[in-house]
């Protein structure tokens, strides 16, 4: 059914909008050279991506496919509650990062998937699973695919509002490195477009979104510097910046250190799907 306002359409020009292919974009590279930065990230968000897994429906007799699993943020911690989880991402670094967690974490009910989501097929390249998890990545645009996709649940997950994980990274490296992301204000073009359009489909979603954020301990401020510069490149001469862009997320500790926290929200959007007419 469409409704008054052509959500897909909206989504389409805004949130959903992709930049022209340009086939001499290695994706799989692009993503892979994020993989340390994206995987030092998630370990600070372990705390928060806990209380997005405790609002995933999946048990022991459930399989989950995890769509753009990255480095294992959510891949491990599902896999310690569900039955089994297939992994796929299309770029081998994070891919690494993934594999390396689940062994850490000594699970051995994870399947990892080399994989282009965009190209996949159900039926060849991957099977119906029970539940399907995506999380800030491309996938979140094929709404229909996903419903196709799981038997009982399908969840998304993306940052509800600003500041995302890659703003939250760069507040720490302005004045330092060129290209940054800018963050963006306005509430307009969000998960409202991606409720809606489900809604149109004939679909009920739920919606949750809670707090999200990164947080580590440290020592003291000099060990919080020389831990946070790892997630970019800071020049001798620019640590002054660094440690000035650092400050404000720094707070002391009952422990005699300090703590780095800054909070965002996550938007949670889970639907049981549902037979879609002439699709
Ligand atoms: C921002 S990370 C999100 C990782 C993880 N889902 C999470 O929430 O922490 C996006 C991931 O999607 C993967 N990705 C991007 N395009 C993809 C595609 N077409 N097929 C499969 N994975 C893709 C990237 O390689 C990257 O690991």
């Amino acid at each position: 059914m469409n409704g008054l306002i052509n959500w897909s359409e909206l989504y389409k020009r805004t949130a959903g909008r992709k930049p022209p292919k340009d086939d001499s974009v290695d994706l799989a590279e692009v993503w892979g050279r994020s993989a340390d930065m994206y995987d030092r990230m998630a370990k600070m968000e372990k705390p928060y991506t806990q209380m997005q897994i405790d609002r995933i429906l999946a048990g022991p007799e459930d399989s989950v496919m995890d769509i753009g699993c990255g480095p294992g943020r959510l891949t491990v911690p599902l896999a310690q509650k569900a039955g089994r989880v297939t992994a796929l991402d299309l770029a081998p670094r994070m891919l690494e990062y993934c594999e390396k967690n689940v062994r850490a974490a000594g699970l051995d009910n994870v399947t990892i998937k080399e994989m282009d989501w965009e190209t996949a097929q159900l039926g060849k390249d991957f099977e119906k699973h029970d539940v399907v998890v995506v999380s800030r990545t491309v996938a979140l645009n094929d709404l229909i695919r996903l419903n196709q996709t799981a038997n009982k649940y399908v969840f998304l997950l993306s940052f509800a509002q600003m500041p995302s994980l890659k703003i939250i990274r760069d507040d720490l490296f302005r004045g330092i490195e060129e290209g940054l992301m800018q963050p963006r204000e306005d509430r307009m073009f969000g998960y409202n477009l991606t409720f809606n359009m489900l809604y149109d489909l004939g679909i009920n979603p739920n919606v949750n979104v809670i707090t999200d954020g990164f947080t580590k301990d440290f020592e003291s401020r000099e060990a919080a510097y020389d831990d946070l510069r790892l997630l970019g490149e800071v020049p001798p001469e620019k640590m002054d910046i660094f440690r000035r862009n650092v400050d404000p997320w720094l707070k002391e500790n009952p422990q005699g250190g300090v703590t780095f926290r800054r909070e965002t929200k996550t938007y949670i959007i889970w639907w049981e799907p549902v037979e879609l007419e002439g699709k």
